[in-house]
This record gives structure tokens, C-alpha cells and sequence, in this order.
């Protein structure tokens, strides 16, 4: 049963205009929700959006993360006009390039240098290229569950839909999407999160070609599964045994955790880190940075790195303020609070009906599970029973809050979230867990 409270009437004409001239009647392939579940937005302020039917929702996609402050932030948006008096790009330098690469450096304590780029794919490809170059090597080690963009490189993930747990084989590794170069498939090797073992096993077998590990110690894309700290010491510690380069993938934890990233609640340096949807509230923008040795093999004859658009005025002044409230205010200690009210808010509903449930990741950015732990590696999440998200995400969309319809994305939190946006969002979540046990109770008596 629907909670079926919504009026998509505009939403679902435009989707039928739409589907003649755009693919799936969106620009990701994410944004498409069904025909008629499909919704195009007219505005966003604060913790809100609104659709162009006029309904208005608590939003915990917030874009997947970027907009850290709340979108159409005053203060972020007068300083991105500013920025729009610089001229938009030159294909030379501004000053404020070095400001915001200091800013960064400030807060992050692993940035020697900085390289900007427009997204976070742009940022992970050049990090990955950086570190071929730099180590001569071509191998590659990602965790099984992350997602680190769309270039083919990363496209490789294992293949739990026709994976059967219980035959002692491992998964496959497949690309995600037609179209990925099959002869890449060589150059990655997949591991388990938080399986030490199988990383050094890894590592022994392949450690002379491998030119990095990427990894994501909080999975921004599945579930907000987190590494154990000491997986990442380990994969610290097989990197430099076997000359690789740690690659930690900040494009969602960065600035949104902490000041200094996931990596500062780790207490891990690596030697490349990639940075993204915080940095400007929204703004496109993004960042590799790291070591100072590794960094410079960005040079003539050594990693190319550039594009026309890389440090564009407008996004540069956006996240030369959106770096400096998160920098010196205390921003994400508020959403932080904010996140977890959110989820004792929600521990107090499921636990009055007694639906079992857990939470992973940070305050920030957290998965929510109905099992009693959280899984500890995407294989895990295959094991988990996920049905009931996947109903009351719909309910809560009907209800007036948003949420990823997939269970693998996590609930993002931003400053602008404020009491209003916290009782909307109890009173939708409560009345969506008792539609989701009325469908369940349906579905068995059926
Ligand atoms: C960890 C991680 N890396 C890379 C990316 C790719 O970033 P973008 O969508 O800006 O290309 C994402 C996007 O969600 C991400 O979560």
C-alpha cells in the first residue's frame, strides 16, 4: 500500500515531454525513479526541495553529499557571484587557486599539494594516472563495494547477483556497465573490506605490480560500510612493503566528517587523497592532492593533468568560502549533533514497534539496517535482509522526505537541517515504518 499522498501530475507530464529528447528523462541515470515516480525539482533552500508540483521535502540525498551547508547557501552563493566577476576560465591561473590549496593543506594534514578538478570521477582518474606514473606500475586494488566514478577503470565490482554464498567460490568480478574494456579486467584486483588476510595474501601474490589501493574507509555508495582502522593501517603498511601508493578516496567523507577527513579519524596518512562534494556546497569542483614527491610527477614527462575548465572562478570562490565556515565555524559538529538526534530519533520509533536495527557510518553520513550489526563488507550486505528499506523508502517519499530508494546510499546530514526539518522528518518516519509493517503483514497474508 502507498501512503499516496503526493500530487506528481507535473512531475509526470514533464517526465513524458522529457523521455522524447533526454535518456530515461534525466541526466543520471540515478534521477530516473520509474515513470511515474520520477520528480523534477524547482528549487532547493536550506534542508528542503521542492518539485515543480509543489511538494516540499526533507532532503538526506542532498545531491549525494554536496550540499554540506544546505543548498543555495547565502553566504557560499554571494561569494560564488564574486567569482563570476573574475571572468570565468582563462586556461591560466588565478591567485585564489594557492589560497584554497593552503586552506585545504591547513585542514587535511596529509596535502603537500593540491590539483583541482571538476568532479569527482575527474579527481579519482587522476589520482589513479598520478600513481601509475609515479610507481611505473599498472595494477590496481580496490575494496569490493566502493565506487570511486564513472571511468572504466573503477567500473569493476564484484558480482553478488548471481553469487551464491554458501559455494565456498568467490564472486566474480564483472564491470558495471556495458561498454568497459574486458582486457582492463587483468590490471584490478577486488579484496573484502575488512578481511586482513585476504589483503595480504593480495599483496604477497601481486605486490610488485601494483601501483596503488584506493580505498574508501567509509563506503559512501554501500551503506556507509566502514573499514576497521586497522584494515587501513594494514593496507598503509602493505603499500609501503611492497611500493604502492595508498589512495584514500575522500570525494564524500572529505570535509564532512572532520575538518581533516575520514583519514584524520584514522589516523592514516596516504599518499593520495581525492576530494569533492563538500569542498563547495554544490558548487563543481573537486581535488587530488597529497605527498609532496608523488604530487610533483604531475609535470611535463611525467602525469598529464589539466582540462579546460579545472579551477573555474566561480567554483574556486564557492569553495574558498565553503572551506572557510567549515573551517573555522562549527558547522560539522551541527550537522553532526543533527545526525545523531536523527538516529535516536529513529532508534526510539523502531524500537517502540521492536524492529531490529542498526546504524553505520558517521553522524554525517549514515547507512540505516534493519539487523542487528551493520554489515562489515558488501558480501555481508548481500546477506542482509533489505526489503523493508526498500518499502518504507517509498513511503518516505510520499511522506515528504527524501531518501536514496537504494538501501546501499547513505542519509547525508547538512548545517541548514534544523528543528522544523527534524519533526517533518520524525512524524514522515513514523507513519512510513507502520506502512511498510501494514504492506509486510499484506504481502504474508497474501
Ligand atoms: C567515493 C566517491 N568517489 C568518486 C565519486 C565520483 O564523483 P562524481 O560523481 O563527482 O564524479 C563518488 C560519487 O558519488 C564517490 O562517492
Amino acid at each position: 500500500m502507498l501512503s499516496n499522498v503526493r500530487n506528481l501530475s507535473k512531475s509526470n507530464a514533464q517526465f513524458q515531454r522529457a523521455v522524447k529528447r533526454l535518456p530515461l528523462g534525466v541526466s543520471s541515470t540515478f534521477r530516473y525513479w520509474g515513470d511515474d515516480r520520477t520528480i523534477y525539482v524547482e528549487s532547493g533552500k536550506g534542508g528542503r526541495i521542492r518539485d515543480i508540483d509543489g511538494n516540499s521535502y526533507v532532503d538526506y540525498r542532498l545531491g549525494y553529499g554536496p550540499a554540506i551547508l544546505g543548498y543555495a547557501d547565502d553566504r557560499v552563493d554571494a561569494a560564488a557571484r564574486k567569482g563570476m566577476e573574475v571572468g570565468g576560465v582563462f586556461a591560466l591561473s588565478t591567485t585564489r587557486e594557492l589560497d584554497v590549496a593552503d586552506r585545504m593543506a591547513k585542514m587535511v594534514p596529509s596535502i603537500d599539494l593540491v590539483r583541482f578538478s571538476n568532479s569527482g570521477t575527474e579527481a579519482v582518474m587522476a589520482a589513479l594516472r598520478l600513481a601509475r606514473a609515479h610507481t611505473g606500475r599498472e595494477g590496481y586494488v580496490l575494496v569490493e563495494g566502493s565506487y570511486h566514478g564513472l571511468f572504466d577503470a573503477a567500473m569493476w565490482m564484484t558480482d553478488l547477483a548471481d553469487w551464491d554464498p554458501k559455494s565456498g567460490r568467490d564472486p566474480d568480478t564483472v564491470p558495471y556497465s556495458r561498454g568497459i574494456p574486458a582486457g582492463l579486467k587483468s590490471l584490478v584486483h577486488l579484496t573484502p573490506m575488512n578481511d586482513p588476510q585476504r589483503l595480504e595474501d593480495l599483496f604477497k601474490a601481486n605486490g610488485d605490480t601494483i601501483a596503488a589501493m584506493l580505498i574508501e574507509p567509509i563506503q559512501g555508495n554501500t551503506c556507509a560500510i566502514s573499514a576497521k582502522a586497522e584494515f587501513v593501517h594494514l593496507a598503509r603498511d602493505l603499500c609501503d612493503r611492497h611500493g604502492a601508493l595508498l589512495i584514500i578516496d575522500e570525494v564524500k567523507t572529505g570535509f564532512r566528517v572532520a575538518k581533516g577527513g575520514v583519514q584524520s579519524l584514522i589516523g592514516v596518512r596516504p599518499d593520495i587523497s581525492t576530494f569533492a562534494k563538500a569542498m563547495a556546497n554544490g558548487y563543481p569542483i573537486a581535488a587530488v592532492a597529497g605527498r609532496e614527491e608523488v604530487m610533483r610527477t604531475f609535470r611535463y614527462g611525467g602525469a598529464a593533468h589539466g582540462g579546460t575548465y579545472t579551477a573555474h572562478a566561480v567554483s574556486l570562490a564557492a569553495a574558498d568560502k565553503c572551506l572557510e565556515i567549515l573551517d573555522e565555524t562549527p558547522a560539522l559538529e551541527t550537522l553532526a549533533a543533527y545526525g545523531e538526534r536523527l538516529k535516536a530519533g529513529i532508534k526510539a520509533i523502531l524500537d517502540r514497534r521492536g524492529i531490529v536495527h542498526s546504524f553505520s557510518g558517521h553522524s554525517s553520513m549514515f547507512g540505516l539496517f534493519f539487523a542487528d550489526q551493520p554489515p562489515d563488507n558488501y558480501r555481508d550486505w548481500k546477506l542482509s535482509d533489505y526489503t523493508f528499506y526498500d518499502k518504507m523508502a517509498l513511503h518516505l517519499h510520499d511522506l515528504g522526505v527524501i531518501v536514496e530508494p537504494d538501501s546501499r546510499e547513505p542519509w547525508f546530514m547538512c548545517e541548514a537541517h534544523d528543528q522544523s526539518c527534524f519533526d517533518d522528518t520524525l512524524k514522515a518516519i513514523e507513519a512510513a515504518v507502520d506502512f511498510t509493517l501494514e504492506d509486510m503483514a499484506g504481502e504474508k497474508r497474501a
